[in-house]
């Protein structure tokens, strides 16, 4: 299968599915990386790998849609088969996002449905819980709303920071994204009327 990597930041997930990839864990082949960034780290990462590394700057576009249309016209010169979210900080438009159904992951710093958005460590934090963690969900055209997949939990320390929670859930990132990645690529995980399915059972 050939994978597209979106992302804007450090790109860890990146390079956590590269080392999978390259220690044939997952049967795929990262096919192009795009950064709506260009001091993204994650393009230097790809670059390291011999990925081909694209910036599609979103200041230089005048709407939301002009900048989905001209990313869709990239993606779409790779075809790939599934698109990885990893750590892209823009909201996608509901037509890119419809074009592509099911064929979307992205990793979310929470337990869905808590904590939709930004700043979801110091939130959890602030509201006391004693568990956080991260999610791999399909994308839909509601922000962080679509189907979960895969969840894993860390516990929340007294006196932690949201710095030493938001590592201790990248950890727990690392780990999963790869793995719900390799699900998909092996045809085991796909979405069926909204739903995450995978190995025919309903998640
Ligand atoms: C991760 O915490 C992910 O959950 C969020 O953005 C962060 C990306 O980290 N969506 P990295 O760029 O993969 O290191």
């Amino acid at each position: 299968k050939s994978i597209v990597v979106l992302l804007s930041g450090n790109g860890s997930n990146l390079q956590a599915i590269i080392d999978e990839i390259s220690r044939q864990k997952i049967n795929a082949k990262i096919v192009a990386v795009i950064a709506n960034q260009k001091t993204a780290y994650g393009l230097i990462r790809a670059e390291n790998a011999g990925i081909p590394a694209i910036c599609i700057d979103h200041t230089s576009f005048a709407s939301r849609e002009d900048y989905d249309t001209q990313m869709a016209s990239c993606i779409n010169e790779f075809n790939p088969n599934l698109i990885v979210l990893a750590g892209f900080m823009r909201i996608l438009t509901p037509a890119f996002v419809e074009n592509y159904q099911g064929r979307i992951l992205n990793i979310h710093p929470s337990l869905l449905p808590k904590y939709k958005g930004l700043q979801t460590h110091q939130r959890a934090i602030d509201a006391g819980d004693e568990e956080h963690g991260a999610s791999v969900h399909f994308v839909t055209p509601e922000l962080d709303g679509g189907p979960v997949v895969l969840q894993s939990k860390v516990p929340i320390f007294e006196q932690q920071d949201a710095q030493e929670l938001a590592d201790r859930v990248q950890q727990q990132e690392r780990q999963m994204y790869p793995l719900v990645i390799k699900w998909f690529c092996e045809d085991r995980l796909k979405m069926i009327d909204n739903k995450a399915v995978l190995d025919n059972q309903i998640l």
